[in-house]
């Protein structure tokens, strides 16, 4: 995909539904009783691994529109034994997930995925939940995943040793079906969107700054989802109309919860223009309106207590900071090591052949602003779609445009994506 260099962004845009809430939308009303009514689901290559998954494990899904889904839930320990693998496509979360989900049902489920999911670490979900008493076998620390359902499984209190929304939430979600509470101390805090909905649909979840305890349910009930627009899905949008003078966008109807949005703290502190309104509750999320016109900006630091509230931004991050006067420098985010790339490399390296001067660290990287647009060029996505999505923004704030390999990688999360953009952009 080519993407030509662009002289601002403007216009209103609403994007697709969230992708950590379609997720959870999905498995957790797979274990409600009753149906669950799912609207603004996010439908994308990720999302559709779920949809199938929880259909393999016996759980029946309507789909009345593109963005609408009934859930009729099995109960909480009422999941299926699958024919045979279940396929967890490119899906991180699923995979976490699905395996503390499984961890307390009855059966013999094996999860697998393409070959970056089988890449990324796995121990880190199996050590909590076999210390809660569960039995599960992985391929050298990854997937697949061999999990022999039980019906005895523990409540634990764990300390959790990285920052880690997706740990955090098999844990959660294995504790509906374990004997006494279950806490889990976080190091610092992740998005809580398990947490918000678990106590929407009855769960008995006690949150504190730093740490969250649930108790063992028999019986979940959530009348409906209504999800809001990808906070991350946005984000490539923001900075785009951010770095392009002269741009004014508006985003719809997106997902403002806190501890996803620290791309908006860190953007304001560098001296962004970006107003949210309209904010209001659907469900336990926060939602609204951001406007966005573009600025001259300063470096800054991100470090690891704010890494978890941006942790899928910080390709973008690098990119806005090459703009920013001075230095920005990323430490802490050793994470990005073991996402769907290995993004450090991935970011550092793709960036750097389209002319930003940008130098990895072990647990980040260093950015050196200029007050000129980078060349451009040719990169690749490595599969992953924020580098795809870092590709195109790059494109369009470059001189000469960028030629981005494997673009099809968006359809991971955001299938529409260049259209959008496309939509949007003004010569
Ligand atoms: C997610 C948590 C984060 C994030 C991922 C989605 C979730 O992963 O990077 O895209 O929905 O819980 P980690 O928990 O591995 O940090």
């Amino acid at each position: 995909m080519r993407i030509d260099p662009a002289g601002s962004i403007t216009g209103h845009i609403a994007v697709p539904g969230d992708k950590s809430i379609s997720h959870r939308a999905l498995l957790i009303g797979a274990l409600t009783e009753g149906d669950v009514r799912v609207s603004g689901f996010g439908r994308s290559g990720d999302t559709e691994s779920t949809l199938a998954a929880v259909r393999a494990l016996g759980v029946l899904v309507d789909e009345p529109s593109e963005d609408e889904l009934v859930v009729h839930g099995a109960g909480v320990s009422g999941l299926r034994e699958a024919s045979g693998p279940v396929d967890c496509g490119n899906a991180g979360t699923l995979l976490r997930l699905l395996t503390g989900v499984l961890a307390g049902q009855r059966g013999r489920f094996e999860l697998t995925g393409d070959a970056s999911l089988r890449s990324r670490p796995m121990g880190r979900v199996a050590e909590p939940l076999a210390r809660m008493g569960a039995e599960i076998t992985t391929t050298e620390g990854a997937a697949p995943v061999v999990i022999e359902g039980s019906g005895s499984l523990r409540g634990i209190e764990y300390a959790l040793p990285v920052a880690s929304a997706q740990v955090k939430s098999a844990i959660l979600l294995a504790a509906l079906n374990a004997v006494g509470t279950t806490t889990v101390i976080e190091p610092t805090p992740t998005r809580d969107h398990t947490e918000l909905m678990l106590q929407a649909a009855g769960a008995r979840v006690r949150r504190r700054s730093s740490s969250v305890s649930i108790e063992p349910a028999t019986r979940l009930r959530l009348e409906e989802v209504r999800v809001p627009g990808d906070f991350s899905a946005a984000a490539p949008f923001l900075v785009a109309a951010t770095l392009l003078a002269g741009s004014e966008l508006t985003v719809h109807d997106i997902g403002l919860n806190p501890r996803r949005t620290g791309l908006l703290s860190v953007l304001e502190r560098m001296g962004a223009r970006i107003s949210a309104y309209n904010r209001r509750r659907l469900g336990g999320e926060w939602v609204g309106d951001l406007s966005v016109r573009s600025a001259e900006l300063v470096g800054t630091e991100v470090t690891a207590d704010e890494v978890p509230l941006l942790v899928d931004e910080l390709p973008l991050f690098a990119l806005t900071a090459a703009f920013a006067r001075g230095e920005s420098r990323v430490t802490g985010a050793g994470e990005l090591r073991v996402k769907e790339s290995d993004r450090i490399e991935t970011v550092v390296s793709s960036l750097r052949t389209l002319g930003v001067r940008i130098r990895a660290r072990s647990d980040g990287y260093d950015v050196r602003g200029v007050p000129s647009r980078p060349r451009g060029g040719e990169m690749q996505s490595a599969g992953d779609h924020r580098v795809a999505m870092l590709g195109a923004v790059a494109g369009l704030v470059s001189r000469e445009g960028v030629e981005v390999g494997g673009a099809d990688a968006v359809t991971i999360s955001f299938p529409g994506f260049f259209d959008l953009l496309d939509s949007v952009s003004r010569r």
